[in-house]
């Protein structure tokens, strides 16, 4: 059994992991090295941020089942909590390099990019879940909790359609990225859930 001061270690240290990509790009636009447009720079990496956020905050359930190791599930809320930084500061990106805080615009660029709107509802699912994810909500929700939060899942179909929307060429990447979320989605269906802790048992005693 690891010490409360080792897990501390451990929640400090994915803390300071999920801080880091945030540390890096800022020095970057501080040092002129995020190329001609420092705004879009940010705006595309911090959505990317957020989309790996969410991808990692679901995949620790089934890492959970499968090595039963107590770290993953202490980090779960940590992380949750990070997707909604990272998404919060993706559309303060986008207000302020692509509105230029004028939000009279906001209409014009909705019917320009309609997937604007898709974003908006994941972002207003990720503040709802976040909202919902101390422990006063859980016991206030009681049962209704879980349901509730799956709707991450549902939040993940519309990040990856927000993101499928906004490629024009190379699919690739957002391939990549829906070929990631698919396995994880995988991993939640009852039968594969069921035989991640035997499978287990089947790799320590192989
Ligand atoms: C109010 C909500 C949101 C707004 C206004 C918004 C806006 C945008 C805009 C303007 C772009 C760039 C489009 C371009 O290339 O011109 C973008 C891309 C993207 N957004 Fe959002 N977004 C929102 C919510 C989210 C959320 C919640 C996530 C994920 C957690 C997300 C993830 C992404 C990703 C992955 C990209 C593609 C980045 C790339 O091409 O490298 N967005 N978003």
């Amino acid at each position: 059994m690891a010490s409360p001061r080792i897990w501390l270690a451990w929640r400090v240290g994915v803390f300071l992991a999920a801080l880091a990509p945030l540390l890096f790009w800022s020095w970057q636009v501080a040092n002129n090295a995020a190329g001609p447009e420092p705004g879009r720079y940010l705006l595309l990496n911090l959505g990317i941020g957020g989309l790996w956020m969410l991808l990692l905050t679901l995949s620790l359930t089934p890492l959970t089942k499968l090595t039963r190791w107590k770290g993953f599930a202490l980090i779960r809320r940590q992380l949750g909590l990070w997707t909604l930084a990272y998404a919060t500061l993706h559309l303060l990106s986008y207000a302020l390099f692509i509105l230029g805080l004028n939000w009279a615009l906001l209409g014009s660029e909705i019917v320009k990019r309609p997937y604007i709107i898709v974003g908006m509802i994941a972002l207003v699912g990720l503040a709802v879940l976040g909202a919902t994810s101390n422990r006063w909500a859980m016991k206030r929700l009681g049962k209704r909790w879980k349901p509730l939060h799956k709707f991450s899942y549902a939040i993940l179909g519309l990040v990856l359609l927000h993101f499928f929307w906004v490629v024009r060429a190379d699919m690739q990447e957002w391939a990549m990225y829906a070929a990631i979320a698919a396995l994880v989605m995988v991993t939640r269906l009852p039968p594969v859930a069921r035989a991640l802790p035997k499978l287990r048992y089947r790799f320590s005693s192989a």
